[in-house]
């Protein structure tokens, strides 16, 4: 993917569902004087998600849409898109599946962050699965969203130890410190800086 032109920043989305752990973590990110992005406008599919009250703090435009009719919900999203120019979409623990006409209309130029060392434990419950399965080591992955779930290709990845008292509540927390260094990485790599 490659930057947009002149010194502009690139215009960016970030997509959630629930804490906005990771949104935080972008929005100091794109306030650093070098930082190629800025973050133009939140959305989320759950008026509920406490990650909108960065929006208030940071005067940054927030829209909830309801998916139940996914389509037409689709439909105005890209239509906000394009109208505010965006240019990157992240994903984070945006919690519906975008459809592949979606993907198709901004394709490479979504990210998606995921609690675990992709490919394995693609989907929900990572923590769980990674603890069950007896894993020495678990971590994040931020990707390119493709048509297929937590499939697309791997930018990079922060490795965690699973330690034998770990619950899947303190492995997210460990996770989720790594995911907040790892997302800001993962998009200067994408953009080739
Ligand atoms: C993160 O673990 C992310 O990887 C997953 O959902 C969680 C979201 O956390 N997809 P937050 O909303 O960014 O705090």
């Amino acid at each position: 993917m490659a930057r947009s032109t002149g010194s502009k920043k690139l215009k960016t989305a970030v997509f959630i569902s629930g804490a906005g752990s990771n949104l935080k973590s972008l929005i100091k990110f794109s306030k650093l004087k070098n930082s190629p992005i800025s973050i133009n406008l939140i959305i989320t599919n759950n008026p509920k998600s406490e990650g909108l009250i960065y929006g208030k703090i940071f005067k940054i435009k927030t829209k909830t849409f309801n998916f139940k009719k996914k389509n037409l919900t689709e439909k105005k999203i890209l239509f906000d898109l394009k109208k505010d120019k965006i240019n990157l979409v992240c994903l984070a623990g945006f919690m519906k599946i975008l459809s592949k006409n979606f993907i198709k209309n901004f394709n490479g130029k979504i990210l998606n962050i995921h609690p675990s060392l992709l490919p394995k434990f693609k989907g929900l419950n990572t923590h769980e699965r990674a603890i069950s399965n007896k894993e020495k080591y678990s971590g994040c992955t931020v990707h390119f969203v493709n048509s297929k779930l937590d499939s697309g290709k791997i930018i990079l990845q922060n490795k965690v130890k699973i330690s034998k008292k770990d619950t899947p509540k303190t492995l997210s927390k460990k996770i989720l410190v790594q995911e907040h260094k790892l997302y800001p990485k993962a998009i200067l790599k994408a953009l080739k800086l």
